[in-house]
């Protein structure tokens, strides 16, 4: 069950999403307990933001829909968590970082680091904060400018986190591994909304948000299918995971490793364990000694 994205050794391929209780050294402890090979913190920028009011998340059919607007502590007050979180932790350990410019992105990711981040996953898909977020990972030369900055400033693994929210994902895909990136994360939420039929008026504060979960998998999973074709760094694939099928379709789509959210608030925590114990008998069964092995597997002719 071990892999390794670009220099980065996990026991097994399951990882915490961003922004899904990433926001304490006790939760990402306690995610680790549960069984996740790797965790993600919340995103975190140069300095605090509130986010926006409530209602900031509402359930739909097959997920949620989200648009909490990147509450955080700002890298400066964060980074005391990075630290007491890298104290506890037998995993490792990679601070989510968004900001409103590529010099914002490369301090942020430069203090992570600082503070102990073993990498770094660059936030530019974010569907719901004005000119950051997806707004960059839309793009492609403003995205290329944030990642050399960011390669730059730090010297642990760099991961681009992708939109769906683009024409095409594998252009900007290209784009980030060109400036540099060590590794892609599809995806991020797809843009979405719900409106109340009592008020007549949009849920979220915010009005438009993105949407989680199981509804959005098969999406992901093409992104990832077609990103696969066309780059040859580490994929990480994210989006609707909530059984070890789930996870074994994003291997075979091309991803060598997965990143679990919504699963957590739909499910519970220990959804890392019981994904990673159902992957291995998989394996056994169809005669695999490896995860490895099976990755892109549904790309042979
Ligand atoms: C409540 C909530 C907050 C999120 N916050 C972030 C965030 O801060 N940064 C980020 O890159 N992605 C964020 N995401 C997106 C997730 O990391 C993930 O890409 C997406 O939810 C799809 O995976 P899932 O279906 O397993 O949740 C958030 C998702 C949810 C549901």
């Amino acid at each position: 069950m071990n892999v390794d994205l670009a220099g980065l050794r996990l026991a097994n391929p399951t990882m915490l999403a961003s922004g899904v209780l990433g926001y304490t050294a006790e939760t990402l402890e306690n995610i680790a307990e549960n069984g996740a090979g790797a965790v993600v913190t919340k995103s975190v920028g140069l300095k605090p933001r509130d986010g926006y009011a409530n209602p900031t998340v509402v359930q739909a059919s097959c997920g949620l829909i989200n648009a909490m607007g990147l509450p955080n502590s700002g890298i400066d007050e964060f980074a005391k968590e990075i630290r007491s979180a890298k104290k506890v932790l037998q995993v490792p350990l990679i601070v989510s970082v968004y900001g409103f410019a590529e010099e914002e992105y490369a301090t942020v990711a430069r203090k992570a680091v600082e503070a102990g981040a073993d990498a770094v996953e660059l936030n530019v898909s974010c569907p719901h904060v004005k000119e950051t977020g997806s707004e960059i990972g839309q793009n492609p030369e403003i995205l290329a400018k944030v990642v050399m900055k960011v390669k730059t400033a730090v010297a642990k693994p760099v991961f681009v986190k992708l939109s769906p929210n683009v024409t095409d994902i594998v252009y900007i895909a290209e784009a980030a591994v060109k400036a540099g990136a060590d590794g892609l994360t599809a995806i991020n939420t797809v843009r979405a909304m719900a409106i109340d039929t009592e008020t007549t008026m949009p849920i979220l504060s915010n009005k438009r948000g993105g949407l989680s979960g199981p509804a959005v998998k098969p999406v992901a999973i093409r992104c990832v299918y077609d990103i696969y074709e066309r780059v040859k760094v580490p994929i990480i694939g994210c989006g609707g995971i909530t059984d070890w099928r789930d996870a074994v379709e994003f291997f075979l789509a091309g991803a060598s490793a997965i990143q679990i959210g919504t699963a957590i608030a739909l499910k519970r925590c220990n959804v890392f364990k019981t994904v990673a114990r159902g992957i291995e008998p998989y394996l056994k069964k169809k005669g695999f000694e490896s995860v490895n092995e099976i990755v892109g597997l549904s790309h042979r002719s």
